[in-house]
Protein backbone atom coordinates (compact mmCIF):
# COMPACT_ATOMS: atom_id res chain seq x y z
CA UNK A 1 0.00 0.00 0.00
CA UNK A 2 1.14 3.63 -0.58
CA UNK A 3 1.53 5.29 2.54
CA UNK A 4 -0.48 8.30 2.55
CA UNK A 5 1.25 10.55 5.29
CA UNK A 6 4.44 12.51 4.65
CA UNK A 7 7.36 14.40 6.82
CA UNK A 8 8.63 17.37 5.01
CA UNK A 9 11.80 18.21 6.70
CA UNK A 10 13.25 15.34 8.91
CA UNK A 11 15.30 17.66 11.65
CA UNK A 12 15.41 17.10 15.12
CA UNK A 13 11.73 17.93 15.71
CA UNK A 14 9.88 16.26 12.83
CA UNK A 15 11.88 13.05 13.00
CA UNK A 16 11.41 13.00 16.92
CA UNK A 17 7.62 12.81 16.24
CA UNK A 18 8.05 10.38 13.55
CA UNK A 19 9.95 8.06 15.60
CA UNK A 20 7.27 8.18 18.22
CA UNK A 21 4.99 7.13 15.50
CA UNK A 22 7.02 4.45 15.38
CA UNK A 23 7.05 3.66 19.09
CA UNK A 24 3.13 3.75 19.36
CA UNK A 25 3.08 1.57 16.60
CA UNK A 26 2.40 3.17 13.04
CA UNK A 27 4.28 0.58 10.44
CA UNK A 28 7.62 2.20 9.38
CA UNK A 29 6.80 2.32 5.88
CA UNK A 30 3.31 3.84 6.36
CA UNK A 31 4.58 7.04 5.98
CA UNK A 32 7.76 8.29 4.30
CA UNK A 33 10.22 11.98 5.19
CA UNK A 34 11.54 14.54 2.53
CA UNK A 35 14.77 16.21 3.33
CA UNK A 36 16.96 17.58 0.25
CA UNK A 37 19.86 16.99 3.27
CA UNK A 38 19.04 13.87 5.43
CA UNK A 39 20.87 14.60 8.27
CA UNK A 40 21.87 12.36 11.55
CA UNK A 41 17.76 12.54 12.26
CA UNK A 42 16.97 11.47 9.36
CA UNK A 43 19.54 8.31 9.31
CA UNK A 44 18.64 7.34 12.91
CA UNK A 45 14.66 7.13 11.02
CA UNK A 46 15.80 5.36 7.66
CA UNK A 47 17.48 3.16 10.06
CA UNK A 48 13.87 2.40 11.56
CA UNK A 49 12.87 1.33 8.12
CA UNK A 50 11.34 4.64 6.90
CA UNK A 51 11.92 5.96 3.22
CA UNK A 52 13.64 9.63 2.98
CA UNK A 53 13.46 10.90 -0.37
CA UNK A 54 15.24 14.37 -1.66
CA UNK A 55 12.30 15.28 -3.08
CA UNK A 56 8.44 15.17 -3.36
CA UNK A 57 7.83 13.28 -6.50
CA UNK A 58 4.09 13.76 -8.40
CA UNK A 59 3.68 9.65 -8.03
CA UNK A 60 4.22 10.01 -4.40
CA UNK A 61 2.34 13.19 -3.57
CA UNK A 62 -0.68 11.90 -5.60
CA UNK A 63 -1.41 9.32 -2.44
CA UNK A 64 -0.73 11.73 0.18
CA UNK A 65 -3.97 12.66 2.43
CA UNK A 66 -1.54 14.39 5.86
CA UNK A 67 1.62 16.18 5.43
CA UNK A 68 3.64 16.87 8.68
CA UNK A 69 5.46 20.08 8.19
CA UNK A 70 8.70 20.36 9.96
CA UNK A 71 11.60 22.41 8.22
CA UNK A 72 12.25 25.77 9.74
CA UNK A 73 10.16 28.39 9.56
CA UNK A 74 12.54 30.99 7.14
CA UNK A 75 12.42 27.92 4.85
CA UNK A 76 8.81 27.45 4.36
CA UNK A 77 8.08 29.57 1.40
CA UNK A 78 10.99 27.73 -0.53
CA UNK A 79 9.34 23.91 0.54
CA UNK A 80 6.00 25.34 -0.13
CA UNK A 81 6.87 26.07 -3.51
CA UNK A 82 8.60 22.37 -4.13
CA UNK A 83 5.55 20.75 -3.56
CA UNK A 84 2.66 22.51 -3.02
CA UNK A 85 1.48 21.97 -6.64
CA UNK A 86 1.72 18.62 -6.80
CA UNK A 87 -0.21 17.91 -3.68
CA UNK A 88 -3.85 17.12 -3.84
CA UNK A 89 -6.39 19.61 -2.89
CA UNK A 90 -7.56 18.12 -0.13
CA UNK A 91 -4.06 16.58 1.58
CA UNK A 92 -3.94 17.96 5.21
CA UNK A 93 -1.21 20.12 6.33
CA UNK A 94 -0.08 19.94 9.86
CA UNK A 95 2.40 22.45 10.95
CA UNK A 96 4.78 22.59 13.81
CA UNK A 97 6.68 25.88 12.55
CA UNK A 98 6.97 28.26 14.96
CA UNK A 99 4.80 32.03 14.61
CA UNK A 100 3.69 30.93 10.96
CA UNK A 101 -0.32 31.29 11.13
CA UNK A 102 -2.98 29.88 9.83
CA UNK A 103 -3.40 32.55 6.79
CA UNK A 104 0.06 32.34 6.09
CA UNK A 105 0.49 28.66 6.14
CA UNK A 106 -2.88 28.60 3.49
CA UNK A 107 -1.21 31.89 1.06
CA UNK A 108 1.66 29.84 0.39
CA UNK A 109 0.20 25.82 0.56
CA UNK A 110 -2.89 26.89 -1.21
CA UNK A 111 -6.79 25.98 0.41
CA UNK A 112 -6.75 22.73 2.42
CA UNK A 113 -7.42 21.55 5.88
CA UNK A 114 -4.73 22.84 8.03
CA UNK A 115 -3.72 22.77 12.03
CA UNK A 116 -0.98 25.04 13.32
CA UNK A 117 0.32 23.27 15.87
CA UNK A 118 3.47 24.35 18.86
CA UNK A 119 5.24 21.38 20.32
CA UNK A 120 8.23 21.43 22.48
CA UNK A 121 11.84 19.95 22.80
CA UNK A 122 10.48 17.03 25.56
CA UNK A 123 8.50 15.51 22.25
CA UNK A 124 11.74 13.81 21.88
CA UNK A 125 11.64 11.76 24.62
CA UNK A 126 7.10 11.73 24.57
CA UNK A 127 6.93 14.28 27.51
CA UNK A 128 6.30 17.05 25.24
CA UNK A 129 3.28 19.18 25.10
CA UNK A 130 1.61 20.19 21.95
CA UNK A 131 -0.61 23.05 21.85
CA UNK A 132 -2.93 23.00 18.21
CA UNK A 133 -5.41 25.22 16.34
CA UNK A 134 -7.15 24.14 13.56
CA UNK A 135 -8.35 26.44 10.53
CA UNK A 136 -12.25 27.28 10.33
CA UNK A 137 -14.13 24.72 8.35
CA UNK A 138 -11.37 21.99 8.96
CA UNK A 139 -13.07 18.40 8.73
CA UNK A 140 -13.30 17.26 12.43
CA UNK A 141 -11.90 13.76 12.11
CA UNK A 142 -9.28 15.17 10.36
CA UNK A 143 -8.27 17.35 13.16
CA UNK A 144 -8.33 14.36 15.26
CA UNK A 145 -6.10 12.82 12.89
CA UNK A 146 -3.70 15.57 13.26
CA UNK A 147 -3.90 15.62 17.42
CA UNK A 148 -3.36 11.84 17.25
CA UNK A 149 0.11 12.23 15.23
CA UNK A 150 0.91 15.53 17.83
CA UNK A 151 0.47 13.04 20.49
CA UNK A 152 3.13 10.86 19.92
CA UNK A 153 5.36 13.86 21.63
CA UNK A 154 2.97 13.72 24.62
CA UNK A 155 0.21 15.67 25.68
CA UNK A 156 -1.92 17.83 24.00
CA UNK A 157 -4.38 20.70 24.18
CA UNK A 158 -6.68 22.06 21.11
CA UNK A 159 -6.83 26.52 21.33
CA UNK A 160 -10.25 28.00 19.56
CA UNK A 161 -8.26 31.40 19.19
CA UNK A 162 -5.29 31.21 17.36
CA UNK A 163 -3.96 34.57 18.97
CA UNK A 164 -3.33 32.91 22.37
CA UNK A 165 -0.41 30.81 19.95
CA UNK A 166 2.08 33.36 20.99
CA UNK A 167 1.38 32.83 24.61
CA UNK A 168 1.73 28.77 24.14
CA UNK A 169 4.95 29.73 22.60
CA UNK A 170 6.07 31.40 25.29
CA UNK A 171 5.43 28.85 28.24
CA UNK A 172 5.62 25.34 26.56
CA UNK A 173 7.48 26.51 23.01
CA UNK A 174 10.27 28.31 24.98
CA UNK A 175 9.73 26.93 28.29
CA UNK A 176 12.23 24.05 28.41
CA UNK A 177 14.58 27.01 28.31
CA UNK A 178 14.12 28.13 31.36
CA UNK A 179 13.86 25.12 33.64
CA UNK A 180 17.53 24.30 31.81
CA UNK A 181 18.60 27.76 32.86
CA UNK A 182 17.67 27.21 36.68
CA UNK A 183 19.32 24.09 36.97
CA UNK A 184 22.64 25.91 35.41
CA UNK A 185 21.95 28.70 37.76
CA UNK A 186 21.77 25.97 40.97
CA UNK A 187 24.33 24.47 40.06
CA UNK A 188 26.81 27.60 40.00
CA UNK A 189 25.25 28.39 43.43
CA UNK A 190 26.00 25.30 44.82
CA UNK A 191 29.56 25.77 43.42
CA UNK A 192 29.66 29.47 45.45
CA UNK A 193 29.11 27.52 48.13
CA UNK A 194 31.92 25.21 48.11
CA UNK A 195 30.70 22.38 46.00
CA UNK A 196 32.50 20.68 43.62
CA UNK A 197 32.01 21.27 40.03
CA UNK A 198 30.66 17.88 39.04
CA UNK A 199 28.64 17.21 42.30
CA UNK A 200 27.24 20.79 41.90
CA UNK A 201 25.94 19.89 38.06
CA UNK A 202 24.70 16.02 39.46
CA UNK A 203 22.35 17.66 42.69
CA UNK A 204 21.17 20.18 40.13
CA UNK A 205 19.83 17.70 37.59
CA UNK A 206 18.80 15.73 39.64
CA UNK A 207 17.10 17.86 41.85
CA UNK A 208 15.36 19.17 38.73
CA UNK A 209 14.49 15.61 37.13
CA UNK A 210 13.36 14.75 40.76
CA UNK A 211 11.23 17.55 41.22
CA UNK A 212 9.43 16.95 37.96
CA UNK A 213 8.96 12.90 38.73
CA UNK A 214 6.94 13.96 42.05
CA UNK A 215 4.81 16.48 39.97
CA UNK A 216 4.07 14.03 37.29
CA UNK A 217 3.52 11.55 40.01
CA UNK A 218 1.38 13.37 42.47
CA UNK A 219 -2.25 15.12 42.08
CA UNK A 220 -0.81 17.84 43.93
CA UNK A 221 -0.95 21.81 42.52
CA UNK A 222 2.94 22.66 42.08
CA UNK A 223 2.09 25.18 44.98
CA UNK A 224 0.91 22.15 47.23
CA UNK A 225 3.93 20.63 46.73
CA UNK A 226 6.44 23.61 47.62
CA UNK A 227 4.50 24.35 50.79
CA UNK A 228 4.97 20.37 51.84
CA UNK A 229 8.70 21.35 51.31
CA UNK A 230 9.26 24.61 53.00
CA UNK A 231 8.50 24.29 57.05
CA UNK A 232 8.22 27.58 58.81
CA UNK A 233 11.83 29.26 59.64
CA UNK A 234 13.70 26.70 57.92
CA UNK A 235 16.66 26.37 55.09
CA UNK A 236 13.62 26.12 52.45
CA UNK A 237 12.22 29.35 53.72
CA UNK A 238 15.16 31.09 54.07
CA UNK A 239 15.71 30.95 50.32
CA UNK A 240 12.08 31.09 49.32
CA UNK A 241 12.09 34.48 51.17
CA UNK A 242 15.25 35.61 48.71
CA UNK A 243 13.58 34.31 45.71
CA UNK A 244 9.95 35.92 46.11
CA UNK A 245 11.16 39.11 47.49
CA UNK A 246 10.46 41.60 45.07
CA UNK A 247 11.15 42.22 42.13
CA UNK A 248 10.95 38.46 42.55
CA UNK A 249 10.87 34.81 40.54
CA UNK A 250 7.42 34.97 39.74
CA UNK A 251 7.65 38.92 38.46
CA UNK A 252 10.78 38.06 36.57
CA UNK A 253 8.92 35.00 35.31
CA UNK A 254 6.11 37.02 34.19
CA UNK A 255 8.65 39.71 32.52
CA UNK A 256 10.56 37.07 30.87
CA UNK A 257 7.35 35.41 29.15
CA UNK A 258 5.55 38.86 28.36
CA UNK A 259 9.28 39.23 26.15
CA UNK A 260 9.08 35.92 24.65
CA UNK A 261 5.13 36.38 24.03
CA UNK A 262 6.11 39.82 22.72
CA UNK A 263 9.27 38.33 20.80
CA UNK A 264 6.58 35.80 18.96
CA UNK A 265 3.88 37.93 17.85
CA UNK A 266 6.78 40.37 15.91
CA UNK A 267 8.08 37.03 14.32
CA UNK A 268 4.30 36.38 13.60
CA UNK A 269 4.13 35.84 9.53
N1 LIG B 1 13.15 22.65 18.29
C1 LIG B 1 12.17 23.19 19.02
O1 LIG B 1 12.25 23.43 20.22
C2 LIG B 1 10.87 23.49 18.37
C3 LIG B 1 9.74 23.70 19.17
C4 LIG B 1 8.54 23.99 18.55
C5 LIG B 1 8.49 24.06 17.17
N2 LIG B 1 9.61 23.86 16.43
C6 LIG B 1 9.53 23.97 15.00
O2 LIG B 1 9.98 22.79 14.41
C7 LIG B 1 10.49 23.10 13.12
C8 LIG B 1 11.73 22.30 12.88
O3 LIG B 1 12.70 22.63 13.87
P1 LIG B 1 13.98 21.70 14.07
O4 LIG B 1 14.64 22.16 15.30
O5 LIG B 1 13.57 20.25 13.94
O6 LIG B 1 14.83 22.14 12.77
P2 LIG B 1 15.87 21.28 11.91
O7 LIG B 1 16.52 20.24 12.76
O8 LIG B 1 16.74 22.28 11.17
O9 LIG B 1 14.93 20.50 10.89
C9 LIG B 1 14.48 21.00 9.66
C10 LIG B 1 14.83 19.98 8.59
O10 LIG B 1 14.22 20.36 7.35
C11 LIG B 1 15.20 20.21 6.33
N3 LIG B 1 14.85 21.03 5.14
C12 LIG B 1 15.37 22.21 4.71
N4 LIG B 1 14.78 22.59 3.54
C13 LIG B 1 13.84 21.65 3.26
C14 LIG B 1 12.91 21.50 2.20
N5 LIG B 1 12.79 22.39 1.23
N6 LIG B 1 12.10 20.39 2.22
C15 LIG B 1 12.19 19.51 3.20
N7 LIG B 1 13.07 19.60 4.23
C16 LIG B 1 13.88 20.66 4.27
C17 LIG B 1 16.45 20.66 7.01
O11 LIG B 1 17.61 20.34 6.28
P3 LIG B 1 18.90 21.34 6.43
O12 LIG B 1 19.28 21.32 7.88
O13 LIG B 1 19.94 20.78 5.54
O14 LIG B 1 18.45 22.71 6.00
C18 LIG B 1 16.35 19.90 8.33
O15 LIG B 1 16.71 18.55 8.20
C19 LIG B 1 10.72 24.61 13.09
O16 LIG B 1 9.80 25.20 12.20
C20 LIG B 1 10.47 25.06 14.50
O17 LIG B 1 9.80 26.33 14.53
C21 LIG B 1 10.79 23.55 17.01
Amino acid sequence: MKPDLVLIGAGRMGSALAAGWIASGRPADSFFAVDPRPGPAAARLREAGVRIEKTLSAEDAAGVKTVLLAVKPQIMDEAAAAVARLLPADAMLVSILAGKTLDRLKEAFGDRPYVRSMPNTPAAVGKGYTVYVASGGAPRERVEEARSLLAAGGDTAELENEGQMDAVTAVSGSGPAYFFLLAEALAAAGRAEGLPEDLAADLARATLIGSGALLESSTETPGRLREGVTSPGGTTAAALDVLTKEPGLPALMRRAVAAAAGRSRELRG
